[in-house]
């Protein structure tokens, strides 16, 4: 007897598997820090070349340990299935010189109008399994003096930003085209430019990270997955001049992510946009605690940009002295075009915003409006309310008060 599978019944598995899938689809737990291949102690010259051949030459599944001083280097390469690893009390500082960066243009170290000068301090490409463990520091050196120069890396960020371009600085970490990377324990200070980028890498744990930057530091983004799938970023502290963690698709979807149990301090905030251009779905922002930045929980897209931004579940988030605690906003910068963003399926559960602040949903036009669902929000009763173009289940409670966030972030 043959089996009828009636197309209804498929449909209604699809359904049940796709609820809950909100999320990193991996089944990621705490990370294993590598058994070190070799230990290098500083040399308190360049250490580039002694560094970088250790890596180039350390067996797969192990890890290059510096495990004493302070070493400085230019820019490294991480091989496939090779782990940095830089222990406690050690410091890896990036050397200042802006041709050691240069990608051949000699504009590393300048401004101009496109800020693409320069390559990473630390550079994965095509990796798979690799990693940067250990509780020691990498310090960007981005508030120091570059070499051959007057001026810092940041120094050069604020005449970039006076003068409405661009500068040539180099990210600190930058992972490309890669699987299954971790960062575990480290503490990343100070980059000239975002902090972490990890563009189309499919499997990407980041737990336990702290990241620092001063409040002033244009363009230090914490952690940007750009195209990226399967992507967890757990425990982390992240205080940055910029968005803290920003969610970006500029050449493919970036889906299935979970951020759990973060603390983000001063910065901009848990943002989704505006670079979506090849949508963002399927994120689960989950224990989060947001103080003193300029923007809390963040999607921003506009005409020029378009993307469908579907499926993103915020649980159990607190937000205290927060500007602008919510913004939603299909017409960011209001820039023009003819790729209308989709804002849809965008949930928030158990959020507790605390203190006063401006709350915004705005959608684009009458047919495409921004859809929301709201449970169990609580707002400060303070708080500017605009809901403009804007498809809004459930309410905003205004009785949220309190002058500190609980463990649990929901005060
Ligand atoms: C994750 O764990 C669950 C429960 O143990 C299991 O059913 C599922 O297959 C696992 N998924 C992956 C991708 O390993
Ligand atoms: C994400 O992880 C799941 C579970 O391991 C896997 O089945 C899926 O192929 C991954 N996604 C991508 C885009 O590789
Ligand atoms: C980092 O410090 C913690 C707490 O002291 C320790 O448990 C852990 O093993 C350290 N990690 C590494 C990679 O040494
Ligand atoms: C740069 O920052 C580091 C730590 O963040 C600090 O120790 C150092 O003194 C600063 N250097 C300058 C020149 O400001
Ligand atoms: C730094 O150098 C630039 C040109 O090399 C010069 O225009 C500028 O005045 C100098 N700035 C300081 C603070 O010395
Ligand atoms: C990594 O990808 C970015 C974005 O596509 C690109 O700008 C950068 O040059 C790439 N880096 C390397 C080392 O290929
Ligand atoms: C990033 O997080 C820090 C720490 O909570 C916060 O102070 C800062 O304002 C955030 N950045 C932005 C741009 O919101
Ligand atoms: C809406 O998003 C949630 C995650 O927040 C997901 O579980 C659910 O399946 C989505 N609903 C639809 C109709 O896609
Ligand atoms: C609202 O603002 C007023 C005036 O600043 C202040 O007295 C009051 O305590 C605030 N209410 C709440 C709930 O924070």
């Amino acid at each position: 007897m043959k089996r009828i599978i009636r197309l209804e019944n498929v449909i209604a598995i699809l359904a049940i598997i796709h609820i809950g899938l909100a999320r990193d689809l991996r089944n990621v737990t705490e990370p294993k820090t590598p058994e070190a291949c070799v230990s290098l102690k500083a040399s308190n010259g360049d250490d580039t070349n002694a560094i970088q051949k250790a890596l180039e030459s350390c067996t797969k599944g192990k890890a290059v340990a510096l495990s004493s001083g302070i070493f400085y280097s230019g820019p490294l390469t991480i091989p496939s299935g090779v782990s940095l690893l830089v222990e406690k009390g050690v410091t890896l500082k990036a050397l200042t010189n802006p041709a050691l960066y240069d990608l051949g243009a000699n504009t590393c170290g300048t401004v101009n109008e496109y800020g693409v000068g320069c390559k990473a301090f630390i550079t994965m490409l095509g990796a798979k399994g690799s990693g940067i463990y250990g509780n020691g520091t990498i310090d960007g050196q981005a508030n120091v003096t570059m070499t051959g120069k007057n001026i810092s890396w940041w120094g050069l960020s604020k005449v970039a930003l006076h003068e409405n371009k661009f500068e040539n600085n180099p990210q600190l970490v930058q992972i490309n085209n890669s699987m299954d990377i971790t960062l575990y324990q480290i503490t990343l200070i100070n980059s000239p430019f975002y902090t972490v980028a990890a563009y189309e890498t499919n499997g990407f744990t980041v737990w336990g990270v702290t990241i620092l930057a001063p409040a002033t530091a244009r363009n230090t983004d914490g952690v940007d997955p750009i195209g990226s799938q399967n992507v967890t970023i757990a425990h982390c502290y992240i205080a940055t001049g910029d968005d803290n963690v920003s969610i970006k698709s500029q050449t493919a979807t970036s889906s299935h992510i979970s951020v759990l149990n973060n603390h983000f301090g001063h910065g901009n905030a848990m943002a989704i946009g505006s670079e979506v251009d090849y949508g963002a779905s399927d994120v689960t922002v989950s224990g989060l605690t947001l103080s003193g930045s300029k923007i809390g929980l963040h999607i921003k897209s506009n005409a020029f940009r378009g993307g469908h931004v579907t499926n993103i579940f915020y649980d159990n988030v607190c937000i205290i002295d927060v500007i602008t605690p919510i913004a939603l906003d299909m017409r960011s910068t209001n820039l023009a075009g003819d790729r209308i963003p989709v804002f849809r399926n965008i949930t928030f559960s158990n959020v507790y915003v605390l203190t006063k602040g401006r709350i915004m949903m705005q959608g684009f036009s009458e047919t495409d409006q921004v859809e929301v669902t709201l449970k169990n929000v609580h707002i400060n009763k303070n708080c500017t309310v605009t809901e403009h173009l804007a498809k809004v289940t459930g309410s905003l409670i205004p009785d949220a008060t309190g002058t500190k966030c609980g463990y649990s972030g929901n005060q």
